[in-house]
C-alpha cells in the first residue's frame, strides 16, 4: 500500500481531512444549521412534489425553472444570472479551478472560513491571510498593501464573516473593491445573509469584479447542498466551463423550487433564530468570565475568560453534558478561548445555557 499510496499528490497526502464530528445524542450546535425541520404539511406536500421527480433522467442542464426561482426569491439585479454548486463549496473549489493559473494567489482575512485556503491550495494556488484587528474588523491597510503587492485572483470576504459573526463595515469592502479593480475577483460570500438584514447584491453591478455567493444551507436546507452566485455574463461563462455538467441532482432542484414557493416558511424560521440570537447574546454576556461579540449570523461566538479555565475545558465539559458547540480556539491566535454556538430552538438554547452555566463551575 505505501508504494500505492505515492500516486497521490505530496500536497494532499499531508493535509487533514475535513473532520465532521459524530454528534449523535447530542445538542448539537456546532454547524450552523437552522433546527427547525418543516411543518408536516409542507413535509406532505414535498414529499408528493419529490415523488414525482424523474429519478431516471439526468437533470436538465440549463437549470432553468431553479434559477429563475433563485433570481425571483434572490432578487438578483435584472441582467444577471445565477450559476449553481452542490453547495458554496463547490462553488468555492469552481473558482479556484478556474483562476488557477500559475503563481496566482488568494487572499482572504484570517480567521475566517477554511474552505478558502483549503479550496486555494488544492488548486495549486497560494493563499495568503490577513490578520483581522482584534474587534474583528479588517485590517483595511494590511489588506490594501497586500492587494497593492500580491495582486491576488481572488479576494474572499465573508459577510457575515464565520467564525466571528461580525459584518465588516461596507466602506472597507468598497475600498478593498476599488483596489483590486481589473486584477482579480471580489467573492463577496453572504452564506449568513439570512440573518443579517443587509446585502450587498443590490450593489453588484455597480463593480465588474465582484462575485456575490449565497448559500440555502443556513436557511434551513443545509442538506439538499446548494449554493449559488452571481456575476457579470462575461465571467459566469467562464466559470460555467470549469462546472460539472450535472453538479445539481434532480431532487435537490426539485426540493429548492418547493422550498422558494414556501420561502415564507424558512423566512419565519431565521425571524424566530435572530429573535432567539439576540435573546442568548444578552444571557451569555451577563454570564460572570464569559464575554460574546457581536454576529449578524446564526451563531453567536464567546470567549471564555476565567482565570484556570480555557475554552477547551468548556468545550469538553459542554460535550461531557451532551452539548456539542464548536472549539475554534486553536483555529487562530485571535480566537483563543473562543467557542462558536450555533443559535437553535427556545429550548436547545436553554439547555446550552444551563450546560455552561454548569461548565463554568465545574
Ligand atoms: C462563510 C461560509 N461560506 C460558505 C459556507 C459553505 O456553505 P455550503 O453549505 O453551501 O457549502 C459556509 C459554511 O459554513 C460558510 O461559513
Amino acid at each position: 500500500m505505501a508504494d500505492l499510496l505515492q500516486v497521490v499528490r505530496d500536497d494532499v497526502r499531508s493535509l487533514a481531512a475535513y473532520h465532521v464530528p459524530d454528534a449523535s445524542g447530542l445538542v448539537k450546535l456546532d454547524a450552523m444549521e437552522n433546527p427547525y425541520t418543516l411543518p408536516p404539511e409542507l413535509q406532505q406536500l414535498l414529499g408528493d412534489r419529490l415523488a414525482a421527480v424523474a429519478l431516471n433522467r439526468y437533470p436538465v442542464p440549463s437549470y432553468a425553472a431553479l434559477k429563475a426561482a433563485i433570481r425571483d426569491h434572490a432578487g438578483i439585479p435584472p441582467g444577471f444570472d445565477v450559476m449553481l454548486g452542490n453547495g458554496s463549496d463547490e462553488l468555492i473549489a469552481m473558482l479556484s479551478t478556474a483562476c488557477a493559473k500559475p503563481g496566482a494567489k488568494v487572499l482572504a482575512p484570517v480567521p475566517g472560513f477554511v474552505m478558502y485556503a483549503m479550496s486555494a491550495q488544492l488548486a495549486g494556488m497560494s493563499f495568503i491571510g490577513v490578520p483581522l484587528c482584534a474587534d474583528f474588523s479588517l485590517d483595511l491597510d494590511a489588506m490594501l498593501a497586500v492587494i497593492g503587492k500580491e495582486r491576488p485572483a481572488i479576494t474572499y470576504l465573508a459577510y457575515p464573516n464565520n467564525p466571528t459573526g461580525n459584518l465588516f463595515k461596507l466602506d472597507d469592502l468598497l475600498q478593498i473593491i476599488r483596489a483590486v479593480g481589473d486584477t482579480g475577483l471580489v467573492v463577496v460570500d453572504e452564506a449568513y445573509q439570512p440573518f443579517a438584514g443587509t446585502s450587498f447584491l443590490a450593489r453588484l453591478p455597480e463593480f465588474s469584479n465582484v462575485v456575490l455567493m449565497r448559500t440555502v444551507s443556513k436557511l434551513g436546507l443545509a442538506g439538499i447542498r446548494l449554493g449559488y452566485l452571481s456575476a457579470a455574463s462575461e465571467l459566469l461563462a467562464e466559470f460555467d466551463k470549469v462546472r460539472p455538467p450535472y453538479n445539481v441532482n434532480v431532487l435537490t432542484e426539485a426540493a429548492a423550487i418547493f422550498m422558494f414557493e414556501h420561502a415564507a416558511t424558512l423566512d419565519a424560521q431565521a425571524a424566530a433564530l435572530c429573535t432567539e440570537r439576540a435573546r442568548m447574546a444578552e444571557q451569555l454576556a451577563a454570564m460572570p468570565g464569559v464575554v460574546c461579540f457581536p454576529s449578524a449570523a446564526n451563531f453567536l461566538l464567546i470567549r471564555i475568560e476565567r482565570p484556570g479555565l480555557s475554552g477547551t475545558d468548556v468545550f469538553e465539559r459542554l460535550l461531557a453534558r451532551q452539548v456539542l458547540v464548536k472549539n475554534v480556539g486553536k483555529m487562530h491566535t485571535l480566537l483563543e478561548n473562543c467557542l462558536r454556538i450555533t443559535v437553535s430552538t427556545p429550548q436547545e438554547n436553554a439547555m446550552l445555557l444551563n450546560a455552561l452555566q454548569s461548565s463554568l463551575m465545574s
